[in-house]
This record gives C-alpha cells, structure tokens and sequence, in this order.
C-alpha cells in the first residue's frame, strides 16, 4: 500500500464473507486493507497507520484453547476498533468479558430490539425500534467488558450490539456486511465516516490521478507490453497504462480461434481504432487448433491451450524487440493472503489458464495497477476512463475459450455451430433486459447427436446446452430461473436458425457442485 489516503484495516479470522466489509468500507470512499489476524503484529500495524480496525467474523470458538485472537495493540493504540461476529467475541474476551458456547444457533434473518444509541447507529436506528439484520453464530457474549453498553438485544443474542463509545470499541453479533442488513452498509460507513473521521475521498477520480504517477515513475521511460484477453481487467489496465505511459505500450492480442462471434473484431476496434493503442493481432487460430484437434480431455486441454499460449505471446513479445515489463490486470481478490484453519492443499479442480508464468520466463518486471482493486472497483475506473458501458459490464469469459465449451474433441465446424447459437441466446438475453442480472451465460455444444424431425424429414444432430447463473465472485452460483416463454423462444430460434443443432436443453445446476464452465 503506498496511497496517502486514510486507512482502515481489517483482520480476518477467516469468515467466507471477509471481502464484503472490505467492499463495504471502499463503497464509504475509504480504502482499506485485508490481513491475516496472525500476520498483524504491532510494528506493522502502526506503520500502516489505520484509523481505524476490524475485526471479521470466523469459523472458531473463542471457547476453544489456541483459538486466534487479535493483537493486543489493536485495543491499546487508541484507534477505534469494530468486531464483527467472531470479532465481536474476541474483542470481548479480551477487553475481560464472557463468551460463552450458545445452545442453539442463530442463523439468518433476526431483530436487534435497539436499547441505546450509540455513534455507528446515529442517523440510522432509534432506541425503541425493532430492526432486521443478519446472523450466523452459535457462541454468544454474556457478559460484556466493562465501559460498555448494550445498544441492542436479539433473540438468540443478549449482546447483538454492545459500544463503549468513549473509547470507541463496538461490537455486533449480526453481520452488518452482508446485504441482508438493510442498514449495514450505512453502519460501516458511520463506523469509518462518524467514528473514524475518515475523508471518504477513496474515489475512482483519485486513484486515476495517482495510478498514473506511480505507472510513470515505476516505468520511466522503458517499455511494456500488455496481453489483452478482450476481458475488463486487461482492458482497463492497458486504457489506463496508454494514458500514464502513451506509446511506449504495446498491447499483444493472442487470437487463439476459441473466441465468441465477432470478439476479436471488438477488441481490435477498440483498442486501435478507438483508443489508438498500438496493438499486435496475433492471428494464431490455425495453430491452436491444430494442437487441440485429437485432445478431448479437459485438463490436458486447459494445459495444452496455457502452453500454446505463453508460448504464442513469447514469440510476440520476441518478434517487437522484447519489453522491461509486462502489465496485468491482476486484482485484489487475487493477491489477499487467506486464512486457512484447514490446512492442507486443496485438489486442483481445473487449471485456470492465464499468463502467470510468463514475467519469471520472460524475466520482465510487473506492472500491475489494478493490484489494490475489486472488480466492482475496475468497473468503476473503467467509467472513469470514459470506456464504453458494454466493454464495462461485460460477463466473464474464460481463457481457453470456447474450447472448454466444447467438451471433447473441437473442430471448426463444431466452433462455428456454437458460435452461432451463442450469439442468439446472448441476443435473447439483451432483448429481454437480463444481461446484467445474470453473472455468466453461454450455449455448451454437446457431443451427441439425437434424432429429430424438421420438417418433414428426420434430423440427426447436435444438442446445445444453455448455461445461465448468478453469482457474486464465480466461487459459488445459482441457475438463473428463465421464464418458460423465454427459453422457447430462444430454442426455437437457434434450432431454426443454426444448422447442425436440432435440441436445446437448459442446465440447472448450481455451483457446487456443479461448476459454471462445462470443462
Ligand atoms: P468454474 O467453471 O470453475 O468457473 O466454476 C468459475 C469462473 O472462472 C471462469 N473460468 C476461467 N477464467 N481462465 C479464466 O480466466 C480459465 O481458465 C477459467 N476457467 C473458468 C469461469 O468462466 C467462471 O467465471
């Protein structure tokens, strides 16, 4: 972190919702930083300098011995300090109160009966009112630290909401970053606005300004190339990179032959016409599918395409004299250190193909603007930079391509057939005024072949799947719930209009255990 704006920290006692205070905390105007609990020792946290700490939610019992608790400082540094849940807990065994193994759980939606007021609920919730939060724990607090007060009770929770507002310690049982606190974003923002006296000038407008003088002094006057995918991230990296640095960027598009109809003439169009980028149009169709035509298994085809595609972008980079760095659009999510009470390596469910690799191999330095950034947060920027709304809210789309959509083996008649029906199904979708309810949708082309009848003549040809679903990270998913009229429509149409599918089928599979993409 090297921004000069105010700083809220978080530690993590590794809840699944960690992320969303920190997007809640950015969405005040205020940056913010995700850590570890037991990577935050005193020296490093004073030299953050945070105006404030909080504590997140977490898989353990404060009950139980070695459970995690937060570095001492973080109650003696006089900074105010917000837990949340499992930070809640931790905070109050700490500060010398009792938590104890509840009976029941509490899980969902409950009412916190407000008792007092207190700075975070100014503005926000009367004493008196009954007001909807969110929560999930089976410890509770029954006996809170001294210097506090009990702003709110809920059923399952004597001590959902308890403050000690003279040294500015808060505590809440519910979980105020979750959607499903109608008031929560507001009350984090009370805690970083009223409570910490943050500036909220955390601001798209600002970051542009000081990304391009921190591109302009890391780079100087060498040279960087950039591989765009045609996705946001890499979009707005290189837009933002063109404005710090000008010419002295280099964009490399790999066209593998695996992109949707008409992708590649988009991404082209944008970023020579449109934003005047030189860029490098790697048409390197042929040689993808070359590589591809016997693989159907659908590890050795992510490995194949990962390969052939470092090794495509090498050859470019070779070809335009080399560069000093390479620019990605690597973001936040990627980069935040988890805390795992687990253990152990996880199985590799598929390997996700993008360029890491590539700067050791090529002995380049990084250029990573988008390191400190939510998605949400690149949207944002990419506004900023005054790119089009449809690049912007673009659904994502995976590496390898349509290849993985294709399962078993691709050719160029089964390529173009998906292309076809993947077009009309996004059309659909546009038309119906859907396209940004929905995270991700595409048509799979299965390899089988049923019979049917067209006309008055039997048919025997592929069947295409629709994949539609909602999500928040892509980690987990719902199916997204058509309407009956729509998916007739829609397989109506494809079957009409692309030869070589005669059936269409919808997937309602979540993830888990299903997984979005098909390979
Ligand atoms: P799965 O299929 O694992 O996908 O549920 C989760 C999200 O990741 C995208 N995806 C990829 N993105 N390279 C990428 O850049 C890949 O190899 C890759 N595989 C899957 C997928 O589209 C979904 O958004």
């Amino acid at each position: 972190m090297e921004n000069n704006h105010d700083h809220i920290l978080i530690l993590d006692f590794g809840s699944q919702v960690t992320q969303l205070i920190a997007r809640r905390v950015r969405e005040s105007g205020v940056y913010c930083e995700i850590w570890p609990f037991n990577q935050a020792d005193e020296d490093r946290i004073k030299a953050y300098n945070p105006k404030g700490i909080i504590l997140s939610g977490g898989p353990c019992s404060v009950t139980d011995a070695d459970s995690p608790r937060a570095p001492d400082c973080v109650f003696t540094m006089g900074v105010p300090v917000l837990g949340i849940c499992y930070g809640q807990q931790t905070m109050t065994v700490q500060l010398g109160g009792i938590v104890e193994k509840g009976d029941h759980q509490e899980f969902g939606r409950a009412y916190v009966d407000v008792k007092e007021h207190c700075t975070i609920t100014q503005g926000l919730w009367e004493k008196g009112a009954y007001e909807q939060v969110w929560m999930s724990h089976g410890d509770r607090v029954t006996k809170i630290p001294d210097g506090f007060t009990v702003v709110g009770t809920s059923k399952g929770a004597p001590y959902a909401f308890i403050a000690n507002d003279e040294k500015r310690f808060y505590g809440v049982q519910f979980h105020p970053e979750v959607v499903h606190t109608p008031h929560g974003a507001a009350l984090i923002k009370n805690f970083t606005h009223a409570v910490c006296g943050c500036a909220g000038d955390w601001t798209m407008a600002a970051f542009r300004a000081e990304a391009i003088e921190k591109i302009r002094t890391q780079v100087g006057d060498k040279k960087v190339i950039c591989g765009l995918s045609g996705g946001v991230d890499s979009s707005v990296t290189a837009v933002l990179l063109h404005e710090a640095i000008g010419d002295q960027l280099t964009c490399i598009y790999v066209d593998t032959g695996l992109m949707r109809a008409g992708e590649s003439d988009q991404v082209v169009d944008l970023f020579r016409e449109h934003y005047h980028i030189p860029l490098i149009h790697e048409d390197a169709g042929k040689l993808f599918l070359g590589a591809l035509e016997k693989i159907d298994d659908p590890e050795i085809k992510r490995k194949a395409i990962g390969a052939l595609f470092i090794d495509t972008f090498e050859d470019v980079a070779g070809r335009i004299g080399g560069a000093d760095f390479l620019a990605q659009g690597t973001l936040y999510p990627d980069v935040i250190e988890s805390v795992s009470f687990t253990g152990g390596p996880s199985v590799t469910i598929k390997s996700h193909h993008n360029v890491g690799g590539l700067p050791e191999r090529m002995n380049m330095g990084l250029v990573e603007p988008l390191r400190e950034l939510f998605k949400d947060e690149v949207r944002a920027l990419g506004r900023e930079l005054g790119m089009p709304e449809d690049f912007i809210r673009r659904h994502p789309f995976p590496g390898p391509g349509l290849a993985i959509r294709i399962p078993g083996v691709i050719t160029p008649e089964k390529l173009a057939i998906l292309r076809k029906a993947d077009a009309i199904y996004l059309e659909e979708i546009a038309n119906a005024g859907l396209y940004d309810t929905i995270w991700q949708a595409f048509a799979v082309l299965l390899p089988v072949k049923t019979v049917g009848v067209m006309g008055d003549s039997r048919s025997y040809e592929y069947v295409c799947a629709l994949r539609a679903v909602t999500s928040t990270d892509g980690m987990t998913a719902d199916y997204y719930p058509f309407p009956h009229d729509f998916l007739g429509r829609t397989a109506t149409r494809i079957i009409n209009e692309v030869r070589g599918i005669n059936r269409v089928v919808y997937d309602i599979t979540s993830k888990p255990p299903g997984t979005i993409e098909w390979e």
